[in-house]
């Protein structure tokens, strides 16, 4: 091991010795400091999602953080090159905020099943059908989606977002879960419309009448599977768990955990806290990146259920994606101005 890579393994260890084996933590020092190299050569910033693996995540991203974070820094950065270690529609959001830069996903297998739930098509019909109603998009949505919206939103925002509005009825796309969440955090009713063609029949609850979130059937793949029925079972084994759920989980998840909030706000939630144990109910390794950053504290995860798409990103595809300057994310510019207005908007609110 050469004087640079033994400084990297030691920075690593010291934060993940109880949490990723030395031997992973060896090679992975060896392709942190490559990737440094590079990240210098092209004058580039890399940013990393909270769900990025461990090693990856204490090694070479310049900033960490939940999706508003890191689309702030994206805005901000005067580097030639992003590098975003997170998924397809964090990676368009900073092209978005900060277009005369170079931005890289280091996979191109980095979607989301949120993002994929729904079209344009799709907004503009519900636009067609509730006309001047405004439209609260996720971020978790493809760059065309948000340019059909009036703002959008992310797990740390949805609420204030909503209620900044003033209006009477919001369309809420495309989580069906954190529009429920939502919904019952600001008060309001919610309808999932079917827009079968011809269709005037509501499915959900709620009446024409009595609505004021206009919901869509989106889902995230990883979120939707935790159930109630998994937190009994944790706290019948560990009762004094402190449990913790993502926004984008069932509202009956929600409702049994004892937090609720994005990323960013679960890792200071474990942090401000003294209990001993905790369940995190989001993807499994943000669990062990809590864990590394608390080791007095015990940090159980369900790591059954992962995200395929975040899981996707490694460092050896980051260390190519500077090398062979891939995967380039373009925007048509007519689309990117319109999806700039919504994520600016929401960046004004906070
Ligand atoms: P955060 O905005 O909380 O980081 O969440 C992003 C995400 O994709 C959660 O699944
Ligand atoms: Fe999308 Fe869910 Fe993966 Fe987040 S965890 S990127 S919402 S599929």
């Amino acid at each position: 091991m050469n004087q640079q890579t033994q400084a990297m393994y030691d920075k690593m260890r010291a934060k993940l010795e109880k949490v990723v084996p030395d031997v992973e933590l060896r090679i992975k020092a060896e392709i942190a400091v490559e990737i440094n190299a590079l990240k210098a050569e092209r004058n580039a910033v890399i940013l990393g999602h909270n769900y990025m693996e461990p090693a990856l995540f204490h090694s070479i991203p310049d900033f960490t953080g939940d999706s508003l974070d890191l689309s702030r820094k994206a805005a901000q950065t005067d580097k030639d090159v992003i590098v975003f270690c997170g998924v397809k529609f964090m990676a368009e959001t900073a092209k978005i905020l900060n277009p005369s830069k170079t931005v890289l996903l280091p996979s191109d297998k980095a979607g989301c099943s949120l993002a994929a739930s729904i079209t344009a098509e799709d907004v503009r019909a519900l636009k067609a059908r509730y006309p001047g109603v405004p439209v609260v998009t996720y971020v978790n949505t493809y760059a065309d989606v948000k340019a059909e919206s009036d703002i959008c939103c992310t797990s740390s925002n949805a609420a204030a977002v909503v209620e900044s509005l003033h209006a009477e009825t919001v369309i809420f796309l495309p989580d069906e879960y954190l529009a429920k969440n939502v919904a019952r955090e600001t008060g309001k009713h919610i309808i999932f419309p079917s827009l079968t063609p011809g269709s005037s029949a509501q499915t959900g609850e709620g009446g024409d009448l009595d609505y004021q979130l206009i919901g869509w059937r989106g889902r995230c793949e990883v979120h939707e599977k935790f159930t109630v029925k998994d937190i009994e079972t944790v706290r019948a084994q560990f009762p004094d768990a402190v449990v913790l759920a993502h926004p984008e989980c069932s509202p009956e998840v929600t409702a049994a955990a004892d937090f609720s909030g994005s990323t960013n706000a679960m890792i200071r939630y474990v942090r401000q806290s003294s209990a001993p144990h905790y369940l995190v109910l989001t993807e499994c390794a943000m669990g062990d990146n809590i864990a590394a950053a608390n080791p007095e504290k015990d940090i159980l995860r369900l790591c059954m259920v992962r995200c395929p798409h975040m899981n996707m990103i490694t460092m050896e595809d980051t260390r190519d994606a500077l090398k062979f300057n891939r995967y380039v994310i373009d925007i048509p510019e007519e689309i990117r101005i319109r999806a700039a207005r919504s994520v600016q908007r929401m960046i004004e609110i906070g």
